[in-house]
């Protein structure tokens, strides 16, 4: 299949009726997989209590958080601090991105998938048979800062978004390694988490003609230890539970918050890494911004020693993170198929 345009060139440039054979990855005629009954029971973590509260309020959030990374893999935050304006901003500047000519996004379009600046569509059109309904941006932005220069106020916005967020993220892996009694300083030296690779990726799915054919993304895993998402107004994602999905509906002023294919690794099979996708529809443009915060890149990472006995034998062996990334961005997106590899 030849490289597909853009989703929103594909929208804007006349009124699309039926989407293209390309797009096609689900069964229109399957019954739904949806869960209802689910949603209401998605873990909330109050991140005040975790870095504000009472010595008690601490250890009962810092339980939360284990069992929301031992039976869930995901779970909402609410008093993150984050500003509500500048979440506001990293969306709108995300869009003021995705609005720009096409010519002018062209100079960052991908090449490779360990370039710093990274435009493309659906997940890595050069391998998949099948596309799905979506553009993004991928920049790396720690331990160096990579960041278009257009649109102008991107890079503020981001940096500070950024910042935010990879500190919001360090400190929930804090408390998640409280909840498995592992040694702070000694996890940060083991993964460098001070240089840790941090990602951050704005999606587009814009309004699609037949919903019920395309995907925004295929269930898949994330490479990260954690990955920090938030969105428009416009719902879409659902994760994996059980044998059932859940549709996610956030709570206001939260992030979305799930576990990597890292700490899958990292904790031996402890905390698995959670299975998630992201639906179209046909009347509005969703837009979400992901982060993901990992080992730095020249970290070989394996299961932690602590975890590892005779009765739990280490479940992957190590590998450099900058690999694993490799792997897992040039091949078609699938499940879990990376992780499987290491076993
Ligand atoms: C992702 O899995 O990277 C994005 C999911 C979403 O857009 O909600
Ligand atoms: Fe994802």
């Amino acid at each position: 299949v030849s490289p597909p345009s853009s989703v929103k060139q594909l929208c804007d440039s006349g009124t699309l009726s039926s989407v293209h054979n390309h797009y096609a990855s689900r069964d229109p005629g399957a019954p739904s997989d949806i869960d209802p009954t689910l949603e209401e029971q998605i873990p909330t973590i109050d991140f005040s209590m975790l870095t504000q509260g009472t010595p008690q309020e601490r250890s009962l959030m810092v339980r939360q958080l284990g069992q929301a990374c031992e039976e869930w893999g995901f779970f909402m935050v609410v008093n993150h601090g984050v500003p509500e304006a500048l979440r506001g901003a990293v969306l709108d500047a995300a869009k003021d991105f995705f609005d720009m000519e096409e010519e002018k996004k062209a100079e960052y379009l991908g090449r490779h998938v360990l370039d710093p600046i990274r435009y493309g569509t659906s997940f890595n059109s050069t391998v998949e048979d099948v596309h799905y309904w979506r553009d993004y941006l991928k920049l790396f932005v720690h331990p160096e800062f990579h960041c278009p220069a257009k649109p102008p106020n991107l890079r503020d916005i981001l940096c500070q978004y950024t910042t935010c967020t990879r500190a919001l993220g360090i400190e929930l892996l804090k408390g998640i390694w409280e909840s498995l009694d592992l040694d702070e300083s000694y996890m940060n030296k083991a993964f460098n988490l001070e240089a840790c690779f941090q990602v951050f990726v704005a999606n587009f799915y814009p309004p699609c003609p037949q919903p019920e054919l395309a995907m925004g993304l295929p269930p898949h895993s994330d490479h990260g230890l954690l990955t920090i998402l938030h969105q428009n107004a416009i719902d879409g994602l659902h994760v994996k539970h059980g044998n059932g999905w859940v549709y996610v509906k956030p709570l206001p002023n939260s992030f979305l918050v799930n576990t990597g294919d890292h700490m899958q690794i990292v904790t031996n099979g402890r905390y698995k890494s959670v299975l998630h996708r992201a639906m179209t529809n046909g009347e509005s443009t969703r837009m979400s911004v992901v982060t993901v915060v990992a080992p730095s890149l020249d970290t070989v990472v394996e299961p932690v020693a602590q975890l590892v006995s005779s009765e739990r034998p280490a479940m992957y062996r190590g590998i450099k993170y900058v690999e694993f990334l490799e792997y897992q961005q040039g091949n078609k997106l699938r499940e879990k198929a990376v992780l499987e590899l290491l076993r």
